[in-house]
């Protein structure tokens, strides 16, 4: 519903919310082969994120668990990214050993996180503007590319030649992002280009999408691997949805491999927002018995 406005339209997402949570939640339990009888606590995401849309969510998971009398577990949408690696299909599937570095990029956030247990968590950086979510979204919407176009500059990139533009990184001490140079610099390459040449970007897309994608992946891996040094921490994870870019999961794996460390690539379906992460972020809150209160309400903006 969003493609067409170019980004996520509040209102639109409010109400998309509302038209498909009971249905969603009907097929969830039904191809699971569980009955709605059988749960034992509601896990729901409180925040961060749009708060029309957790509104929605926040009151269903309320009256659902009225209705059934069991207990409501709120869950920061950004643990469920974190803890997303420990859904495991098979019991034998590994999971990281505490303490690990988690690598959090999405469309709203770059941190990392330094995760000493499932409710220890603490962020060494975080961005100090844009998300490299954003960042590839903003640069290729530029180059006309449909929304979200992060998906699409990974595709593109693939058939591209990352070394033939260079764009500008920022020069930020400490472990913290900043992706806003880089988007600023991406603008004008093809401002002054395209005054040249009309077709420039049309002629050079899989170029821009390569080089813009090494770029935000060399911005990425270079505070990665200061926090490694900083911290001596040997297993590393990534998540969001920009953890499903190939470019992203080649470059975390490949730096592991020559580092000597344990990387965690979550499956693809686990990297963009969804309810398995918020569940399993809620089964360890629910083995607490750390409950929600009725009268507790969505928030829009949380660290970890
Ligand atoms: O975690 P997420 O689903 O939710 C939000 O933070 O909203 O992340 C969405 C972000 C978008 O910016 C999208 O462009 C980006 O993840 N994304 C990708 C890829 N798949 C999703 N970015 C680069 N390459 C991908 N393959």
């Amino acid at each position: 519903v969003h493609a067409e406005y170019g980004g996520v339209v509040p209102e639109l997402a409010s109400r998309a919310h509302q038209q498909n949570i009971v249905p969603v939640v009907d097929t969830a339990l039904k191809r699971a082969g569980v009955d709605k009888h059988e749960l034992s606590a509601i896990a729901f995401t409180r925040g961060p994120g749009l708060l029309g849309s957790l509104h929605v969510g926040t009151s269903f998971a309320k009256g659902l668990s009225l209705g059934l009398r069991v207990p409501i577990v709120d869950v920061n949408h950004l643990h469920g990214h974190v803890l997303s690696h420990f859904i495991r299909r098979e019991e034998s599937d590994p999971v990281p050993e505490y303490p690990f570095l988690c690598l959090l990029v999405s469309g709203g956030n770059s941190q990392i996180i330094l995760v000493r247990n499932y409710n220890d968590m603490e962020i060494l950086g975080r961005t100090i503007d844009d998300a490299a979510g954003e960042a590839f979204d903003k640069c290729a919407k530029v180059m006309g590319l449909p929304y979200p176009g992060g998906p699409h500059i990974d595709r593109l990139a693939a058939e591209g030649d990352a070394s033939r533009f260079k764009f500008a990184k920022p020069h930020i001490a400490g472990l913290d992002y900043s992706f806003s140079g880089l988007k600023t610099s991406f603008l004008y390459t093809l401002r002054d280009n395209v005054k040249v040449d009309p077709d420039f970007v049309e002629n050079n897309l899989a170029d821009l999408a390569a080089s813009l994608q090494r770029t935000i992946i060399e911005i990425l891996m270079d505070k990665l691997d200061k926090a490694v040094k900083q911290t001596g921490v040997k297993t590393i994870a990534i998540g969001g949805g920009v953890s499903a870019n190939s470019g992203v999961r080649h470059a975390v794996e490949e730096y592991c491999v020559r580092r000597g460390l344990t990387p965690f690539i979550p499956a693809r379906v686990f990297t963009t927002d969804n309810a398995a992460m918020v569940a399993i972020a809620g089964y360890y809150k629910y083995l607490d018995r750390q409950f929600c209160r009725y009268d507790s309400v969505p928030y829009a903006r949380v660290n970890v």
